[in-house]
């Protein structure tokens, strides 16, 4: 199963890479660029893959309210760009969208978006990765389209640092944090999203998945449950959301869950907070035993 990792660089792409091991050849934003549909092309002639996957984005969520043609241009074009060069190639493609595909208002805690459930994006991003799924679905039969959400693992992200950490760091620096309570998502672990993706990929399986880790929380909640497992004792303060603070609109539910997952007989990805402790000792911010 030879399989192109596009954005093998990234916080996702470097996990796949472990994932699929041997059979992986990684491209990076250097080797290949997603807006340009001439040169995926090339690639994918010159690689002839069984599998090309696409974690190429522009995900820096306000900035997309600022630029919304390279938000397209890369979300959206460029996910069709490969999956249409993919097609041409025979092979199948992997796309990841977001759980900003859903918003979420008036939506009570503890009634997670499925793939049924209808989109309803709230910003820029969310709009062009919703784009980007039906130009994938409609370009590449043999897609798999993945939702997920708030990713964090032991790669350096392109941030400079996931939210556990910058939990860990805030809480053993003035050991205060203010964080949000009225936003709620399923946290997910890269190294189980990649696990789980090359499972798909061995099935053979396609459409639309959702994949996260099981349960909800809320940013508030994600970082107490942080610091409970690293046992940090820290001044907590919740605040609520202001809207108009950021450019972008956050919604306020996005919490996943999938049907998909269980009609194809794979298994569902751990719980979130289990995943988190794993994360806390592979990063070395807390002892192992
Ligand atoms: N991060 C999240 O919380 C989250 C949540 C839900 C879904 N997702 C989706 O999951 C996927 C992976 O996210 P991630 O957190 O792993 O992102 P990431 O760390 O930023 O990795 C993305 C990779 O794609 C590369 N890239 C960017 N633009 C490109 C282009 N035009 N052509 C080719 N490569 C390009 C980047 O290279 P450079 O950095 O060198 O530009 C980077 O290596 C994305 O599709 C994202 O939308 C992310």
């Amino acid at each position: 199963m030879r399989t192109l990792v596009i954005g093998s660089s990234g916080q996702l792409g470097q996990d796949l890479m472990r994932a699929l091991g041997d059979e992986a050849v990684g491209l990076t934003h250097a080797d290949i660029d997603v807006t340009d549909g001439v040169g995926v092309s090339r690639v994918l002639r010159e690689q002839q893959p069984d599998w090309v996957i696409n974690t190429a984005a522009f995900h820096r969520v306000d900035d997309c309210e600022l630029n919304p043609a390279l938000a397209f241009a890369v979300n959206a074009t460029g996910a069709a760009n490969v999956a249409r060069a993919a097609a041409e190639t025979s092979a199948g493609v992997v796309f990841y969208s977001t759980d900003y595909v859903f918003g979420g208002d008036g939506r009570a805690r503890h009634d997670p978006h499925t793939e049924s459930s209808l989109p309803d994006p709230y910003n820029v991003y969310g709009i062009s990765k919703l784009a980007g799924e039906r130009m994938v679905m409609n370009a590449n039969p043999r897609h798999l389209v993945i939702r997920s959400a708030g990713l964090y693992g032991t790669a350096t992200s392109r941030k400079g640092w996931t939210f556990p950490e910058l939990m860990v760091s805030k809480g053993r620096g003035d050991g205060r944090v203010k964080v949000v309570t009225d936003q709620a998502l399923s946290p997910t672990y890269t190294l189980d999203l990649a696990e789980t993706t090359r499972v798909l990929m061995e099935r053979d399986a396609h459409g639309l998945f959702h994949l996260t880790n099981e349960g909800e929380c809320s940013w508030f909640e994600f970082a107490q449950a942080t610091f409970d497992i690293a046992g940090i004792a820290v001044n907590m303060e919740p605040t609520a959301t202001v809207i108009g603070e950021r450019r972008a609109r956050r919604p306020p539910y996005s919490a996943l869950a999938s049907e998909s997952l269980a009609a194809t007989g794979v298994a569902p990805l751990r719980p979130w907070r289990e995943a988190l402790e794993h994360y806390l000792h592979a990063k070395g911010l807390i002892e192992t035993p």
